[in-house]
């Protein structure tokens, strides 16, 4: 599976059963998320087989057999909420890939819980994790905006970037706001998003998939 056609299957899943996740693709995670914190300079890290991420009540209403997930963690800096919502779609759809479901959370689950499990110095922070397993579903497609909702390209708009825009209406945004506005003129292409404390981790969330849809080469970041 390609990172498009992961673009394209990926839904929330919070729901999952007890298959464990095999220790060859535990490892890959692992490489994965250890590649982009070395290139981001972040703290993404790993939790297996732990029941810690959320609380007995969101166990009990929302989320079922979670037992691994993704910490998105980094030192507090302006850009972090960003390169952490980049570099969490980098390997949420990775794991899309290798056959697992995936849940970006950034509200409900219980950053106590989690920070028993990692070593955080006090100069770092948590966005959110990305639960990951094998889910009891594939999940559903969420309500969509339509492309001209949240874009608009100064001329006569390239295939690239309605391609661009497509896929990050395929992405997951907190509430599914979809607060997303891409212009784009020439080959140059700018993206915002008001989403509250949300907006940056959306925004490198769309980031990742407009580069994806649209091919890096076609365009430049404003
Ligand atoms: C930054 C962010 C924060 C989120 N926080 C939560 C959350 O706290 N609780 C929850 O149930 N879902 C959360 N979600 C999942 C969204 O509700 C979900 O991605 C959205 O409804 C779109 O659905 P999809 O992921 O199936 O495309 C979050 C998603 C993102 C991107």
């Amino acid at each position: 599976m390609t990172i498009m056609e992961a673009i394209k299957s990926r839904h929330t899943v919070r729901k999952y059963t007890n298959r464990h996740i095999p220790q060859e693709i535990v490892s890959l995670l692992i490489e994965r998320i250890k590649q982009n914190n070395e290139k981001y300079n972040i703290d993404m890290n790993l939790v297996t087989e732990n029941t810690d991420a959320f609380n007995t009540f969101i166990k009990l209403v929302l989320a079922k057999g979670v037992n691994n997930y993704i910490v998105l963690a980094g030192t507090i800096l302006d850009d972090l909420d960003e390169k952490l919502g980049y570099c969490g779609t980098d390997v949420m759809l990775y794991a899309q890939t290798l056959g697992l479901n995936t849940w970006w959370v950034g509200g409900t689950f219980s950053k106590k819980g989690v920070k028993k499990n990692i070593a955080l110095t006090e100069n770092k922070k948590i966005t959110g994790i990305i639960a990951v397993g094998y889910g009891a579903t594939q999940g559903v497609s969420h309500k969509s905006k339509k492309i001209e909702d949240i874009s608009y390209y100064k001329g006569i708009t390239p295939d690239w970037f309605i391609n661009g825009v497509k896929a990050v209406l395929l992405a997951p945004t907190a509430l599914n706001k979809q607060a997303f506005k891409i212009i784009g003129e020439g080959n140059r292409v700018s993206i915002t998003c008001n989403n509250g404390i949300f907006s940056n981790t959306d925004i490198g969330i769309g980031k990742y998939h407009f580069e994806i849809g649209a091919g890096k080469d076609n365009f430049v970041w404003n």
